[in-house]
């Protein structure tokens, strides 16, 4: 049932033995009970409390853990001596990132987090008073922020779109975008899996329309929850730009991020931090953000590895199992409201659900002290869609989402 499997990174390859022996081979497990046990123990989470919020931010395995650690603990030695000089990891890290994005590594850069990208994109295009982007109200507040900042000071008209949720149909969809370019458009703005009910939107299909209309227009995505959490290619896409956050669905260590920009986009992208040739055409620059930690970053490579050793179909398909486990144990219950498809092209991990007989903050609150069930209460900008987002991982067990469904059934009850 285990094998072990060989480690193929260079900076692997380069370590002496004794420091390879924490990079631990991870097995190859097939059957289904056993691998998800498996990964259970993987992680150090609380016994005590279930994390169902792990949209915000996710844990990683101990073997994540343990290499950035490692690399903390080498690095305190001589730091300067290590953190100008690990360029081939480096190099190796976005090499593997790319090899999942299906791109090049010369598309690749690392960063923080998605607000970096985004802001990185949005901030480093140039704009003439009357230019248009379009972006929808369930976008991502700081996203929206970041537009609101850019119409304020260089007078772009912003062009809101409004989803209802769940949204389940493509061609609607598409049309809501499609009906808003004009001339003046500039950038396209798409959510890829939004943090309120964990939407889907056919992106590829967004991109396709809005660039048959005008090729000229950019396309921005927001992928803070597509990543490694669905299985896609950024390249497949159609977009200019794709902005994720590592530490979510990834379980990278936290403040690690990443940019896609399209090879023909990067020349033209003013980087966000100085650089000694802004118009240069090479990725690196986005990637300027001084003194950085490199050990976390260097770990992005053990998270690849964990994630590779499930793969994205059965990570995928598993966390819409829990996804759908949770409903439709709920659904039929008339004081429980689900805001998140059933349809597994428009929702995979991330679900939303209200009761008609109390406020989410309510419900959120006797969860958690009662049931021991952390979870996460979401609103959009309008006010017209409120709910509990509940985000299970791969590493959550199905006893403890009954524990979650217990308490929606008591907490049902008037
Ligand atoms: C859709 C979306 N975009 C952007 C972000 C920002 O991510 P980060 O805080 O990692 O920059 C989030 C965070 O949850 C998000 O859900």
């Amino acid at each position: 049932m285990a094998a072990s499997t060989a480690f193929s990174l260079p900076h692997f390859a380069r370590r002496s033995e004794n420091e390879r022996n924490i990079w631990r081979a991870l097995p190859q497990i097939d059957e289904e009970e056993l691998l998800w046990n498996w990964v259970r123990n993987e992680y150090s989470v609380s016994a005590t409390v279930a994390n169902l919020n792990n949209g915000s931010v996710s844990p990683q395995p101990r073997v994540v853990q343990e290499v950035f650690h490692h690399y903390t603990k080498e690095f305190n030695t001589i730091p300067s001596m290590y953190m100008w000089s690990e360029e081939d990891a480096s190099r190796a890290v976005r090499e593997q990132l790319a090899l999942l994005a299906g791109c090049s590594p010369e598309e690749i850069a690392i960063n923080r987090n998605t607000t970096e990208a985004v802001n990185t994109v949005i901030w480093g295009r140039n704009y003439s008073k009357g230019d248009e982007i379009i972006l929808t109200e369930q976008d991502y507040t700081s996203v929206m922020n970041t537009w609101e900042e850019v119409e304020a000071r260089y007078g772009v008209v912003l062009k809101w779109l409004s989803l209802a949720l769940p949204a389940e149909n493509d061609e609607e969809i598409v049309d809501a975008y499609t009906r808003a370019i004009t001339d003046k458009t500039k950038v396209v703005m798409i959510t890829h899996v939004n943090n309120i009910n964990g939407n889907i939107v056919p992106v590829k299909k967004i991109t396709t329309a809005v660039k048959n209309i005008n090729p000229a227009i950019k396309v921005l995505v927001d992928g803070a929850h597509g990543f490694a959490h669905i299985n896609f290619k950024i390249s497949d896409l159609g977009c200019d730009y794709y902005a994720t956050s590592l530490h979510k669905w990834l379980c990278a260590p936290f403040g690690t991020g990443m940019l896609y920009v399209k090879k023909s986009e990067i020349q033209q992208l003013w980087p966000l931090f100085t650089h000694e040739n802004p118009q240069s055409d090479r990725i690196s620059k986005f990637s300027t953000f001084g003194t950085r930690n490199l050990p976390a970053e260097l770990a992005i490579a053990r998270a690849i590895e964990f994630h590779n050793a499930i793969g994205i179909e059965r990570k995928e398909a598993r966390l819409r199992y829990l996804k759908n486990y949770w409903i439709t144990s709920v659904a039929d219950n008339p004081n429980v409201e689900i805001k998140t498809s059933l349809k597994p092209e428009y929702a995979c991990a991330l679900g939303s659900f209200s009761l008609r007989n109390r406020s989410d903050r309510e419900v959120a609150q006797k969860l958690l002290k009662d049931y021991h069930i952390h979870l996460a209460q979401k609103g959009d900008k309008t006010g017209k869609f409120h709910g509990l987002r509940v985000t299970p991982h791969i590493y959550t067990k199905t006893e403890e989402l009954d524990r979650f469904i217990q308490g929606v059934q008591d907490l049902s009850k008037t």
